[in-house]
């Protein structure tokens, strides 16, 4: 399978801290890849990484056959942040608005039809007009999320998308990841919510800047004897488990 995503032998080193400690990892196309891992593991500086704006120490990445940052990446990457990053003094309108002029959305009407759609998503349609400094802090998270995905990506990055929101807009959410997979659009998301990852794809467990398992959920449940992914992590976490031991490699 063709991969979207490429990270090797990556090192990001913030003062006295190694973020990332030659970290590897191939995503294929298509497909919902979890990455997972306690926190200050290295998922959010992956993620980073990955989409362009911050520069490993060492290694490469290529991403949708590009550098990352190229600019040819920022018309098809969505990324949706650990916090909301939203002008909190704009509506929810002007904020999907302007991201997708950003992202390149040139006509007026091709827009407009994509904001509908993703506030429809969102269940934020009869708030458009709100300012988002006005919204709760689930609200944001899914005006976040709609922000991600306005111009339509083929690749997107959800970093813990829905921390805040609620069980049956959660199942939603997922549900239309599916459905992206399924048009080709892959997604690699962070999350800490177990059941969430057992919807993956794939999934990559980290560990201080290192990726120390990864497959399918039925393959790190037979490499751990486990019968539950929580189990399973805390087996790794004890036994320290990699791949190559669990005869992944
Ligand atoms: N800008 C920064 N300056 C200094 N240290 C940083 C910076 N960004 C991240 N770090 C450090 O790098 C390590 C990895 O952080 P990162 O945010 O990637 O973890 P994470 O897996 O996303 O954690 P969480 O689950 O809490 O979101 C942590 O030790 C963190 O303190
Ligand atoms: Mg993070």
């Amino acid at each position: 399978m063709e991969s979207v995503a490429m990270a090797k032998e990556l090192v990001k080193e913030f003062k006295g801290v190694r973020a990332l400690d030659g970290l590897s990892l191939e995503v294929p196309s298509g497909i919902t890849y979890g990455l997972l891992g306690p926190n200050g593991a290295g998922k959010t500086t992956l993620i980073r990484i990955l989409v362009g704006i911050a520069s490993p120490t060492a290694g490469e990445a290529i991403v949708l056959g590009r550098r990352p940052g190229s600019s040819g990446n920022a018309r098809e990457i969505g990324y949706m942040t650990q916090l909301p990053a939203l002008y909190q003094d704009l509506s929810v309108a002007e904020n999907l608005e302007f991201f997708a002029k950003v992202f390149g959305l040139e006509k007026k009407g091709e827009r407009k039809q994509r904001i509908d759609e993703v506030l429809e998503l969102v269940e934020m349609t009869g708030k458009q007009d709100s300012l988002v400094s006005s919204l709760s802090g689930g609200m944001k998270q899914r005006v976040s999320l709609a922000c991600s995905l306005v111009h339509a990506p083929k690749l997107i990055f959800l970093d813990e998308p829905t921390v805040g929101v609620d069980p049956s807009l959660r199942r939603a959410f997922w549900d239309h990841f599916k459905r992206l997979n399924s048009e080709g659009v892959t997604i690699i998301v962070s999350s800490h919510v177990m059941d969430e990852a057992e919807r993956c794809d794939r999934l990559g467990l980290l560990r201080r800047g290192r990726l120390l398992i990864e497959g399918s959920l039925s393959e790190i449940l037979s490499a751990t004897s486990e019968t539950k992914l929580e189990e399973a992590f805390l087996a790794l976490e004890r036994d320290g488990l990699d791949n190559e031991k669990a005869g992944l490699a």
